[in-house]
């Protein structure tokens, strides 16, 4: 039904431009939350090369809690404040890990990952989920997927 092909080749900036493009495409009109994450967790995995797990958590009574994804299975619950998806929950604020195995806390749900990229996804400047992204290489990520996966979470807000 949707057939999007990244080019590979193509600068970065362009690839997550043309993955905000797809994003908005995806959820416009849909309303059910968890279809729309899983959309954009498979859209995320199809755009974003070198990546292990890339999905969200959502915001649940003071606890992230798993929601779609793609990946190995991970862990279910999260107490903000913990690992880099609950300080970037906690403090509103994306966190970008270089080197995860530096960072306090962190909770390894798959041992491959060695970077990781997490995002909060705000509404009424509420935090209301977070994307994930690990990868298995180290400091994977640069500003160009910050503000790629940024963009993603706007798209994303409003179709939680
Ligand atoms: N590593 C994350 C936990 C989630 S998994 O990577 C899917 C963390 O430290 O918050």
């Amino acid at each position: 039904m949707y057939d999007f092909s990244p080019d590979p080749d193509r600068p970065k900036t362009e690839i997550y431009a043309e993955l905000a493009s797809a994003a908005a495409a995806i959820v416009d009109g849909e309303r059910d939350g968890v279809a729309n994450m899983a959309n954009l967790a498979a859209l995320i995995w199809q755009f974003v090369p070198s990546l292990n797990w890339a999905g969200f958590y959502r915001v649940i009574e003071n606890e992230l809690v798993l929601g779609p994804f793609i990946g190995k299975p991970a862990c279910i619950r999260i107490p903000l404040g913990q690992g880099v998806c609950g300080a970037a929950a906690a403090e509103g604020t994306t966190q970008c890990v270089e080197d995860v195995h530096a960072f306090p806390g962190h909770i390894a749900c798959d041992a491959a990952s060695r970077s990781e990229l997490v995002v909060p996804v705000l509404s009424d400047g509420k935090v209301i989920a977070v994307i994930d992204l690990d990868s298995p290489d180290l400091a994977r990520f640069d500003d160009d997927d910050v503000s790629g996966i940024e963009a993603l979470a706007r798209i994303a807000s409003a179709a939680l």
